[in-house]
C-alpha cells in the first residue's frame, strides 16, 4: 500500500532519471564505494570499526549529484589509517527494504556511519563533496575533541564561519573533563569540538582558567561561556548558543545549516521575507529586537531575501507582491500573516500573535459558484460544511493537478460519483491540495492522491484499496452509514428522485 500512496512523486522522479541515466553508469566505475544488499550487509558491517553507508535510491537526483563525490571520497580516503570505508546500499531496492526501516530511512540519500561493527550508529551531517567529505570524516573517526596546544592549532581547528565548542581545563582530568568528552563524542557529527589548557591561544573571549566551556560563533555575541558541566545542561546550552536570534536566508550557502535547524525547530516559526538589496536595513533592526525579545519563549526568527527564498513563496502560497510579509507557522501548521507590513508594525503584531488577536491564514480557492459536475469541488473555505457538518458519507480526494495518478483516478472517480448521483447521502469530492490548506493532524497527506472516508456518523478512514469503482464503490457502501428511512441505496440505482437531487443541492 505504502509504495502507492507514493507513487506519484515516484513517477516524477522515474521521469528525470531517464535524463541522467548516462552519469550513474560513468559514477559506478571507480569501484572504491562497496555495494552492500540485504545478503552481505551485516557480515561486511560487522567487520568495521568505521564504516559510512549511504542509503540511496536509483531515481534520487541527490544521489546522482553525490555519487561522484563519494566515489572520490572514498578513494581519498582508501589509504587513511585507521580505515574510513565508504559503502552504499539500494534502499529503493524491494529487497533491500528491511534495511531501510531498520535505519529509519525518510528521504534519499541518506548517509550513516557505522562504528564498533555497527553497534553504534551515527548521521552523517557533512557536506557533499569530496574534499568536504574527507575533512568531515577524519574528523569522526579519530577522539571527538582535539587538543589546542598552539596558536597554530587554533587556527587551524577554530573555523571562523561555523561554530566551534572548546573546553578550557586547568588539568585534562575529573569529572568536568569526563564529561566534556562525552557531550564531544555525543554532539561531534554536528558541532567542531577541542580543548585546551591556555584560553589565550583562542581567538576571541577573555582568558578563562576554567573549567569553561567556550562556544565560538560566526554571528550574533561571537562567543558565549558556560561554567555548569553536567551533560545535559552542556547540550542544552549549546542548542540554545548555536541558534542564531534571528536566522538569514540569502543566497549564502553558509547560512543553509541554520536555515535547515530553523525549518526543523518545533517552536513557532516567525519569517519576515523582504527585499535585501532594498529593505533590509531598514526592518533588520526592529526585527531582531523583537527576536531577541522572544528569545527563549517558543517562536523562532527568521529574515529571509524575497529573492533567495523563492521556494518558500511557493511552498506556502504566498506572493511577492505581498511582501515585505511576516508570516508565522505554528508547529501544527497553522499559518498568520501580515502582508506589506512595516518595520514599526513588526512588534505589535506579533504581539498581537502571542495575545491570540491574529487569525489563521487558510489558503483556499474561492468557493465554487457552480459546483455540479458529479465529483463535487471541495475548497478549503468549504471543508467544514461539505465534510464535517454535512452529515453526508463522503470520500475525499487529495490531489495536484500535476499528478499522472490522480489523472489516472478521475474518470474512475466520476463514475463512482454518477453510481451515487441518486443518493443524497453520498458526495464524492476531490480537493486539490497544492492550494487549499487542510488540517494535517486530521488527513496525513504524504503524496497524490490520497483518499479520506468520512461517514455521516463521522468515522474518519484513509482508502487503501485498488483504484477500480467496484472496489471504492464496495469501500463506500461497507462503510457508510446506512440511512434509516430508505432501503434503496444501491450504487447503480436507476431511479431518478429529483426531490433528492435538489435536496442534495441545497447541502451544498
Ligand atoms: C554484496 O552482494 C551484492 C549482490 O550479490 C554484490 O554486488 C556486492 O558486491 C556484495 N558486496 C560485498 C562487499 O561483498
Ligand atoms: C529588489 O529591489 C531591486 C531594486 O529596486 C529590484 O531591482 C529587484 O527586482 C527587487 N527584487 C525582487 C525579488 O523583487
Ligand atoms: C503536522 O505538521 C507538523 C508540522 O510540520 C508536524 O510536525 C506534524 O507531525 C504533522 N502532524 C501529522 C499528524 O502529520
Amino acid at each position: 500500500m505504502e509504495a502507492r500512496v507514493w507513487s506519484c512523486r515516484l513517477a516524477i522522479a522515474v521521469a528525470l532519471v531517464a535524463l541522467l541515466n548516462v552519469a550513474v553508469v560513468q559514477a559506478e566505475e571507480g569501484e572504491k564505494v562497496l555495494t552492500l544488499d540485504h545478503s552481505n550487509f551485516s557480515e561486511t558491517v560487522s567487520k568495521h570499526d568505521f564504516i559510512v553507508v549511504e542509503f540511496y535510491a536509483p531515481w534520487c537526483g541527490h544521489c546522482k549529484a553525490l555519487a561522484p563525490e563519494y566515489e572520490k571520497a572514498a578513494s581519498l580516503l582508501s589509504s587513511h589509517e585507521p580505515a574510513i570505508v565508504l559503502a552504499k546500499v539500494d534502499a529503493n531496492d524491494e529487497a533491500n527494504r528491511e534495511l531501510a526501516t531498520e535505519f529509519q530511512i525518510q528521504g534519499f540519500p541518506t548517509i550513516k556511519i557505522l562504528k564498533n561493527g555497527g553497534k553504534s550508529i551515527q548521521d552523517y551531517k557533512g557536506p557533499r563533496e569530496a574534499d568536504g567529505i574527507v575533512d568531515y570524516l577524519k574528523r569522526q573517526v579519530g577522539p571527538p575533541s582535539t587538543e589546542i596546544n598552539s596558536a597554530m592549532d587554533a587556527g587551524n581547528l577554530i573555523d571562523e564561519t561555523k561554530i566551534s565548542i572548546v573546553g578550557v581545563f586547568p588539568k585534562f582530568s575529573g569529572d568536568e573533563f569526563e564529561n566534556f568528552m562525552a557531550l564531544a563524542e555525543k554532539l561531534r557529527s554536528d558541532y567542531d569540538f577541542a580543548h585546551t589548557l591556555d584560553a589565550k591561544l583562542l581567538p576571541r573571549g577573555e582568558s578563562v582558567k576554567g573549567p569553561t566551556l567556550r562556544l565560538l560563533k560566526p554571528f550574533d555575541e561571537l562567543v558565549v561561556d558556560f561554567e555548569d558541566f553536567q551533560v545535559d545542561a552542556m547540550e542544552k546550552f549549546i542548542e540554545e548558543a548555536s541558534t542564531p536570534i534571528v536566522t538569514i536566508w540569502d543566497h549564502d550557502t553558509r547560512n543553509h545549516p541554520y536555515i535547515n535547524k530553523f525549518l526543523e525547530s518545533l517552536s513557532d516559526k516567525a519569517m519576515l521575507f523582504v527585499n535585501f538589496s532594498t529593505e533590509h536595513d531598514s526592518f533588520q533592526p526592529k526585527y531582531k529586537d523583537v527576536a531577541a525579545e522572544y528569545k527563549g519563549k517558543g517562536i523562532s526568527f527568521l529574515l529571509g531575501d524575497v529573492d533567495a527564498s523563492r521556494g518558500a513563496f511557493q511552498y506556502f502560497g504566498i506572493k511577492e507582491e505581498q511582501a515585505p510579509l511576516l508570516l508565522i507557522l505554528k508547529a501544527n501548521r497553522q499559518k498568520y500573516l501580515e502582508a506589506n507590513i512595516e518595520p514599526s508594525q513588526i512588534a505589535s503584531w506579533v504581539k498581537n500573535y502571542v495575545d491570540g488577536l491574529v487569525k489563521p491564514f487558510i489558503r483556499s480557492e474561492p468557493i465554487p459558484v457552480v459546483n455540479n459536475e458529479p465529483v463535487k469541488v471541495a475548497v478549503a473555505d468549504s471543508l467544514q460544511d461539505m465534510v464535517f457538518n454535512s452529515g453526508k458519507n463522503v470520500l475525499l480526494e487529495f490531489y495536484a493537478p500535476w499528478c499522472g495518478h490522480c489523472k489516472q483516478l478521475a474518470p474512475i472517480l466520476d463514475e463512482v460519483a454518477i453510481s451515487f448521483e441518486n443518493d443524497p447521502d453520498v458526495i464524492i469530492a476531490k480537493l486539490d491540495a497544492t492550494v487549499n490548506d487542510f488540517p494535517n493532524d486530521t488527513f496525513d497527506v504524504q503524496g497524490y492522491p490520497t483518499v479520506y472516508f468520512r461517514s455521516a456518523s463521522g468515522n474518519l478512514l484513509q482508502y487503501e484499496g485498488e483504484r477500480t469503482k467496484e472496489d471504492i464503490i464496495n469501500f463506500i457502501q461497507n462503510n457508510r452509514d446506512k440511512p434509516a428511512h430508505s432501503t434503496s441505496a444501491k450504487p447503480e440505482s436507476t431511479e431518478s428522485e429529483s426531490i433528492d437531487t435538489n435536496s442534495f443541492k441545497d447541502e451544498l
